[in-house]
């Protein structure tokens, strides 16, 4: 079964590795030197979810940068799925991934799933400074997904939009 495309929006600061995660998700590559997004992108994918079941994303990557605020928050409306990425290496990131949660959760979340990324876990143990029981608790207590990923690996990307993709609404 082909359904319509599945709204998905990537929010996060800028920097934290949106558009990595995308690029290694669609075309499976890590570039170090990407340039910050300007305004957003697209890409749309499908997922087989099981034998009979198949879900096609409309995957948008936004801008993280604060100058495009008000127009990423514009992507976010009709979004299925809102993936928030934030960096393990950044504290910085973590509360501003909060921050986009607490945004988007009174623009009202009826009807979207949402899944926190820690993203770049492929960094040096040293470098964290978000522990993942820290965004695991914040997840769990605002009733969201968790997800750890390293765009530059691949370790975890396709297991998020997986995990995203099973949970989105049916109809
Ligand atoms: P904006 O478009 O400005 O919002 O940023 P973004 O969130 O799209 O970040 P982007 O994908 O451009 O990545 C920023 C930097 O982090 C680049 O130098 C990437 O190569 C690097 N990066 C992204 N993901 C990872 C990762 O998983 N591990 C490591 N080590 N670096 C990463
Ligand atoms: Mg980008």
């Amino acid at each position: 079964m082909t359904l319509t495309p599945q709204k998905i929006v990537l929010l996060g600061e800028s920097g934290v590795g949106k558009s990595s995660i995308a690029i290694r998700y669609f075309y499976n590559k890590f570039n170090s030197s990407i340039e910050a997004t300007i305004g957003a992108t697209f890409i749309n994918q499908t997922v087989q979810v099981s034998t009979d079941y198949e879900v096609r994303l409309q995957i948008w990557d936004t801008a993280g940068q604060e100058r495009y605020h008000s127009l990423t928050l514009m992507y976010f409306r009709g979004a299925k799925g809102v993936i928030i990425v934030f960096d393990v290496t950044n504290q910085a990131s973590f509360r501003k991934a909060k921050k986009w949660f607490e945004e988007i959760l009174l623009k009202g979340l009826e009807n979207s799933k949402v899944v926190l990324v820690g993203n770049k876990i492929d960094c040096q143990t040293s470098d964290r400074k978000v522990e993942k029981s820290k965004a695991e608790e914040y997840a769990k207590e605002n009733g969201i997904m968790y997800c750890e990923t390293s765009a530059k690996t691949g370790e975890g990307v396709k297991e998020m939009f997986f995990n995203l993709a099973k949970e989105l609404p049916t109809h």
